[in-house]
């Protein structure tokens, strides 16, 4: 069997002629960058993320730039975020000129430890980037109640977190502005890059506006220094056509979870399930944690199963952040989760044998490691399938 980490021929097969429509629209429009079709994406992921207002911009990358710029945040500040997520969260803080202030993640989510967030705080702080990785809303109820004591922004990195909900709160509805990524891997993926900001106030979401284009306001009047961080209509439109099926879709990866929870939890190996704290946990990844994870993951492969690792080397650990001094078992946490999460296929089109598959390889590789002493039953597996 081939399972791929995800398999986006298998979703656009299901929508072909919306999506297709919806690109056929824009080209008799030709009107290609910005206009009606960013403006009605905007209005759907303002509303589906209890939102007021929602910014089109190129990517999930410069959204977060974008707020940082719509910050004034720049050299001598200091930003606090986690060591263990995707490059492009700490990158941007590093981009404006600012200063990364990591914090450890909860080994149970990867999320940011919010309770430790206090202790990092200075003088020079000016925000917070919490993170919902995985699909997994960070502990927002202790990062607002930390950023409003010290008078601090609150960025929401959602871009792997659309949809995701806790306490009746959406992710990107919290903090001040939250980020979305449109990448195509994402749950709610263009067909290239794209992202958006959401947010609740609205002279914040002007000044993205302004941000997005250069800062001018009236056209070739720059009050502000932007950059070019629009949305194209092509995006926006391959969104707006995927945005209805996103509900269907997060319940059929929430399906796929609990099924590999209960198939693992049958077999009992030696590995931990994801956690799941929060109300709704979207499941852009499965993500289990396991001692041998490299050899895992490459027995995995022989067998035609696609994995992941999100992310190997923690962002304290890369060599571009070197300057900012932190050496090995500075983020324990997130060193140790570096070495053993591995991401398992979770795609909503993932077929119940095809988990069974997956389960099954992780099995056999087990059976064959004689140091794991797991003791399992594989005939479990038979028997709730
Ligand atoms: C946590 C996180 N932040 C930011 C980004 C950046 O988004 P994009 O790839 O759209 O620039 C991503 C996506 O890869 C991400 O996973």
């Amino acid at each position: 069997m081939n399972i791929p980490l995800l398999d986006l021929r298998a979703q656009y097969t299901s929508i072909k002629a919306d999506v297709d429509a919806a690109i056929a629209e824009v080209m008799q429009s030709q009107h290609f960058i910005l206009g009606p079709k960013v403006e009605q994406c905007e209005k759907t992921i303002a509303a589906y993320s209890a939102c007021s207002h929602a910014v089109g911009v190129s990517s999930g990358s410069d959204a977060l730039l974008a707020c940082l710029m719509a910050e004034n945040i720049g050299p001598g500040d200091e930003v606090i975020t986690t060591p263990y997520t995707f490059f492009a969260t700490v990158g941007a803080i590093a981009r404006v000129g600012a200063t990364p202030v990591f914090v450890d993640i909860d080994p149970e989510t990867y999320n940011i430890d919010a309770p430790q967030i206090s202790s990092k705080i200075t003088n020079r702080t000016r925000a917070i980037i919490p993170v919902h990785l995985y699909g997994q809303m960070a502990d927002m109820e202790t990062v607002m109640e930390v950023a409003d004591a010290y008078g601090l922004v609150v960025i929401e990195d959602a871009a792997q977190a659309i949809g995701a909900e806790h306490k009746g709160r959406r992710a990107g509805s919290v903090g001040h502005y939250g980020c979305f990524s449109f990448f195509p891997s994402k749950n709610l993926g263009a067909a290239g890059d794209g992202g958006m900001v959401v947010t609740n106030d609205a002279d914040r979401a002007e000044r993205l506006r302004r941000i997005r284009a250069h800062g001018s306001k009236p056209k070739y009047y720059h009050k502000l220094i932007g950059g070019n961080f629009r949305l194209d209509a092509l995006q926006a439109a391959v969104v707006s056509a995927k945005l209805p099926h996103l509900d269907d879709w997060t319940a059929a990866r929430q399906r796929n979870a609990r099924k590999y929870d209960a198939l693992f939890a049958a077999v009992g190996l030696p590995i931990s399930l994801p956690a799941v704290v929060v109300e709704r946990h979207i499941f852009n990844q499965y993500v289990i944690r396991v001692s041998e994870r490299d050899q895992l993951q490459a027995f995995l492969k022989q067998k035609g199963v696609g994995t992941e690792v999100y992310y190997p080397v923690p962002l304290h650990r890369q060599e571009c952040f070197a300057y900012l001094g932190h050496a090995a078992g500075a983020f324990p946490e997130s060193e140790q989760a570096a070495e053993q999460t591995l991401a398992l296929p979770v795609y909503p089109e993932l077929t119940d044998s095809q988990a069974r598959y997956v389960v099954d390889c992780v099995c056999e590789f087990f059976e064959q490691t004689a140091t794991s002493g797991s003791g399992f039953q594989r005939a479990w597996v038979e028997r709730i399938s």
